[in-house]
């Protein structure tokens, strides 16, 4: 039997924790245990998710909120202790690259508790962002490196990091997409808003790179008002991303565009389903540029670089920045040309299996010391 700790912290874990804990009920070798920080506590930000994967109630509750970088580190990392030490577990598995999973990881490596770091080796190169960060600390740290795609074996190789500890397993976000697509077609958000299906587009926006800057969020803005002109824009607004426009006097202003409409964060299974009708996605996260990918919706990145280049390589996914005419240009663009499903291209081991590669690899490294140790 092996005793796995499976942490989530934030709303972008809950999708990759998921098939992770089902594949483990699924197999008699494996005992979950689901530790949830707290660093996204709202009910939409965090029990929404539970409902819509089908995911138990975490085991432990650490409840560690917002706070500064240090500050939410340092709490994760103080409540996650004890929790290690009493509960002793063969694995702790961490996914993705927010600040819960770096803590975890911290506390394991002093502890020399075996860590399995989910979504490994994604580099953007750019250190302003809080995640690369985390993504370059938790890899050094990590003693099974499982990665999503083949170009981010290739950066952990440059960084020096030995070829046994690095497994290629695919991208698990994508089992999820491919268990809850059938269900999400139940969702009756599409009707809630008045939508038809390919006649509108998807914003979210949250990085602070684009919301905690003043210049940056107005040369986006000034780009939605040319874009809702020619089609509605559904923005399901994240409380960082709604504390900001208050906080830069930006109301008026996004009040001001008729066809933006802002609407409270939503599930899992509503927001597979206004992504996968839409005619067009603009976003600044991560996770959402592979789901693009796989439904085959264009989709305009406002960010300067990605960590996940095999979605511009493959997929449907171009980054463009924050310059408002380019966002202009590349709307335009897509908008202007019906989106070709015929012969879409998924990644390799984007195949809805990637749960089960994951619990292979614990189980095969069952027996590897911790990394340096
Ligand atoms: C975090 C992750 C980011 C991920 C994002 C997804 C880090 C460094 N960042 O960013 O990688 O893409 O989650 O959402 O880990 N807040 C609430 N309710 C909540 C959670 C947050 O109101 O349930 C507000 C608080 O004012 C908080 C702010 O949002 O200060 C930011 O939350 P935080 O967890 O610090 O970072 P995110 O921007 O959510």
């Amino acid at each position: 039997m092996l005793k796995v700790i499976i942490v989530a912290g934030a709303r972008p874990n809950f999708m990759k924790i998921a098939p992770i804990v089902a594949a483990m009920k699924r197999r008699a070798e494996f005992q979950p245990f689901i530790v949830h920080t707290g660093q996204h506590y709202d009910e939409a930000m965090s029990e929404a998710f539970f409902r819509d994967l089908n995911l138990p109630s975490p085991d432990v509750y650490l409840g560690v909120g917002s706070g500064t970088h240090a500050a939410q580190t340092a709490a994760v990392m103080t409540a996650f202790e004890p929790v290690l030490l009493k509960e002793k577990p063969d694995w702790v598995v961490v996914v993705g690259d927010v600040n819960s999973t770096l803590a975890c990881t911290l506390v394991c490596s002093k502890l020399q508790v075996r860590v399995a770091h989910v979504e490994a080796g994604l580099r953007s190169r750019d250190r302003a962002m809080p995640e690369e960060i985390n993504r370059l600390v938790t890899d050094q740290l990590a003693d099974l490196l499982l990665t999503p795609s083949l170009d981010a074996d290739a950066n952990l190789r440059a960084e020096g990091i030995e070829e046994n500890r690095i497994r290629f397993v695919g991208n698990v976000m994508i089992d999820s997409l491919m268990n809850q697509l059938e269900r999400a077609r139940s969702s009756t958000i599409l009707t809630t808003l008045d939508l038809e299906e390919e006649s509108y587009s998807v914003l979210t926006l949250h990085r602070p790179s684009n919301v905690d800057e003043q210049n940056a969020f107005v040369r986006i803005l000034a780009a939605l008002e040319r874009i809702a002109s020619r089609l509605p824009i559904v923005f399901p607004i994240h409380p960082r991303t709604r504390k900001m426009i208050d906080e830069l006097g930006l109301g008026d202003r996004v009040a001001g565009i008729s066809d933006l409409r802002l609407i409270d964060p939503i599930g899992y299974l509503d927001f597979l389903r206004l992504m996968s009708r839409a005619r067009l996605v603009l976003t600044d996260s991560g996770g959402i540029q592979e789901e693009t990918t796989v439904l085959g919706i264009p989709c305009i990145t406002l960010r300067e670089n990605t960590e996940r280049p095999i979605t511009v390589e493959m997929g449907t996914n171009m980054i463009v920045g924050t310059d408002s005419a380019k966002i202009i240009e590349a709307a335009n663009r897509a908008l202007d040309h019906a989106t070709d499903k015929s012969n879409l291209r998924v990644p390799e081991l984007w195949d809805g299996h990637t749960a089960d590669r994951i619990l292979d690899a614990l189980s095969e490294s069952r027996h590897v010391g911790t990394a340096g140790g």
